[in-house]
């Protein structure tokens, strides 16, 4: 099998790595998405970090796969493109326990942990994550880079556009739609549409003072 890197090793590339091997793979490394000064050897959960994605990476070859593991939305995506800017094929992530209902689609690059629920015809777009014990419910789009904290719930019909963060324990109303980049706090209930880049909290959600 082609080789296959994390990118990012936090606690996210923790995550990712038990992912992945609960599904089969064998991940190869870590790779930072900042510099690794060259003196420091690392390893992660018996993996080594081996490099970073600045420059010409030596660990980079034609057929190397990547899963992007970061949890903010922006420095995902950016790593994201470097990746594929590099060459790099984008591996979805998705946990044995999710359970993925008939015309559900997980695009590449996307991750979707143990216990989530992605329901009929719902789509998972690249590089998003839907983490968890999250669900999203059927007929569903969660845009590419957006996120579904562990334990948020979309009901039928949302969608999420690029880089959306809905935060943990929050739930979404039917139809609702949220605009791209837009931040849903932990623990709110979505009731009407978020505008693009707004961020709302509570219970109707309501726009944030800051
Ligand atoms: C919404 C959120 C992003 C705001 O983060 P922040 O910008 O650092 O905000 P702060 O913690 O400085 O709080 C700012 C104000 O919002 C309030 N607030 C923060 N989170 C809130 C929430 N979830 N619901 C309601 N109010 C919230 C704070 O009490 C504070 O109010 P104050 O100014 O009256 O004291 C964050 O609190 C949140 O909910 N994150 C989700 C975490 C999550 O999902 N983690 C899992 C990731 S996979």
């Amino acid at each position: 099998m082609s080789p296959l890197v994390i990118v990012g090793a936090g606690d996210h590339g923790r995550v990712v790595l038990e992912i992945l091997r609960a599904a089969g793979e064998a991940p190869g490394g870590f790779v930072e998405a900042g510099p690794v000064p060259a003196s420091v050897a690392r390893e992660v959960e018996g993996l080594p970090v081996l490099g970073s994605l600045a420059g010409q990476p030596e660990w980079a070859s034609g057929d190397t796969r990547f899963v992007v593991a970061l949890g903010d939305n922006h420095a995902r995506r950016e790593a994201f493109e470097r990746c594929l800017a590099l060459g790099l094929t984008p591996v979805a992530a998705v946990h044995p326990t999710a359970h993925l209902l008939a015309g559900a689609s997980v695009e590449p690059g996307a991750m979707v942990c143990a216990g989530a629920v992605i329901g009929l015809a719902a789509r998972v777009g690249a590089d998003a994550v839907v983490n968890t014990g999250a669900s999203v419910d059927h007929d569903d789009v969660v845009g590419p880079h957006a996120t579904v904290a562990p334990g948020a719930h979309l009901a039928g019909r949302v969608t999420l556009g690029e880089g959306a963060f809905v935060g943990i324990g929050a739930a979404v109303r039917e139809g609702c739609r949220i605009g791209e980049w837009a931040v849903v706090a932990g623990g709110a209930m979505v009731v009407d549409d978020v505008p693009a880049g707004a961020r709302v909290a509570g219970v109707p959600a309501r726009q944030m003072a800051t």
